[in-house]
């Protein structure tokens, strides 16, 4: 439904942050230095190896590099554009600075979908510099993956097809009760080389063993639920049309509620709106004050919103810093949402905004 190419093998696991952990293993082994038999601890051959992602990548790469033992450092954060995209030349000068540097650069996290903005990094460019540095490419569309099953907003993966792996959450976008996390991956065979390892109680007999499957091979647990059923069942349920009409019409109401922050002068949008998510606070003006005093002025009167509106228990709205500045999200992405919930919330934004400004 997303459109990727055949050649991409799927595996289920809980949540994104587990699906781009096993992926940046991936990348590792895929190094060929020798990690899951030696380790990285104590070896003076191995230089401190590089994954790369954006500023707005979500904080599960952190937790990856963590988890890996490849530590913090290891993870160097590329500045962002104006729109919250990856720098790619920012990009390409750090991969080369490492290397001049005799570190090992071998991953990087490109994201559709931020979880802040939901920006897109530039897939195409950074694609094109994962295949010249020979860099295994991760996407991360936790969160906008389920937009390519819409025919118009495919564009949004545009590059994912040549990606190692891509990441994508059913549970986030596609109405599938949490936990349900997919992970296309090209090169399975690099992910089973990380993480098969068949005890003698495990193993299947020789008939067998050519027809199963084992879905302990590519990542670290053994037992695992039935995820699929419940997928299978929403796919089954709405189709791929009925599920690509309620996210059309997600877009739709985020553009709805985004032109009326923009017809209004107390209110201003924080970023673009690609998808359903919709950034922006509120901004009465005062005048003659200082640019820092309206910004913390503008900081707190956004906060007290938030909480204003959330205590009504009408609308849930949560929040992030662009720009140093608190920020408003209104993300919708419920199946039963509905234009009269929009126009509801914008009633209660306006009204609650008299009450504390
Ligand atoms: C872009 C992105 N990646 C990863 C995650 C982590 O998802 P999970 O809760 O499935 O680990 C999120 C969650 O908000 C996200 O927005």
């Amino acid at each position: 439904m997303m459109g990727l190419p055949e050649e991409f093998e799927g595996i289920i696991y809980d949540t994104a942050s587990v699906s781009t952990m096993h992926a940046i293993a991936a990348a590792r082994e895929a190094l060929d230095v020798g990690v899951r038999e030696e380790g990285m601890s104590g070896r003076a051959d191995l230089p401190l190896l590089r994954v790369y992602a954006s500023e707005q990548a979500h904080s599960s790469v952190d937790k990856s590099v963590i988890t890996l033992g490849l530590g913090q450092r290891s993870l160097r954060k590329i500045p962002t554009d104006d729109q919250f995209r990856m720098n790619t030349e920012a990009l390409t000068s750090a991969i080369e600075e490492d290397r001049r540097a005799g570190l090992l650069p071998f991953c990087v996290v490109a994201t559709v979908g931020t979880t802040s903005t939901s920006s897109i990094d530039p897939v195409p460019t950074i694609a094109d510099i994962c295949a010249r540095e020979r860099l295994w490419l991760h996407v991360d569309t936790a969160y906008a993956g389920s937009a390519a099953i819409v025919p118009e907003l495919r564009y949004a993966i545009e590059g994912c097809e040549r990606a190692d792996s891509v990441v994508t959450n059913p549970h986030k976008w596609l109405f599938t009760p949490i936990d349900i996390s997919v992970l296309y991956c090209r090169r399975m065979d690099t992910l089973r080389r990380a993480f098969s390892l068949v005890a003698e109680y495990l193993r299947t007999s020789e008939g067998e063993a050519g027809e199963v499957r084992n879905q302990m091979d590519t990542g670290v647990q053994l037992g695992r639920r039935f995820r699929s059923l419940k997928l299978w069942m929403v796919l089954r349920y709405f189709g791929h049309e009925g599920l690509a009409a309620r996210i059309r019409e997600h877009c739709r109401l985020a553009r709805l509620f985004a032109s009326f922050i923009e017809e209004s002068p107390d209110w201003e949008l924080m970023a673009p709106v690609p998808f359903a998510l919709v950034c922006f606070r509120a901004r009465p003006g005062v005048e003659g004050e200082t640019t820092e005093a309206r910004a913390s002025r503008l900081d707190a009167l956004n906060e007290r919103l938030l909480s204003a509106v959330n205590a009504t228990g009408e609308a849930f709205l949560s929040h992030t810093k662009l720009h140093d500045a608190l920020t408003l999200r209104l993300a919708i992405g419920n199946i039963r949402t509905a234009e009269s919930h929009i126009r509801r919330t914008w009633q209660l934004l306006n009204d609650e905004m008299e009450r504390v400004k």
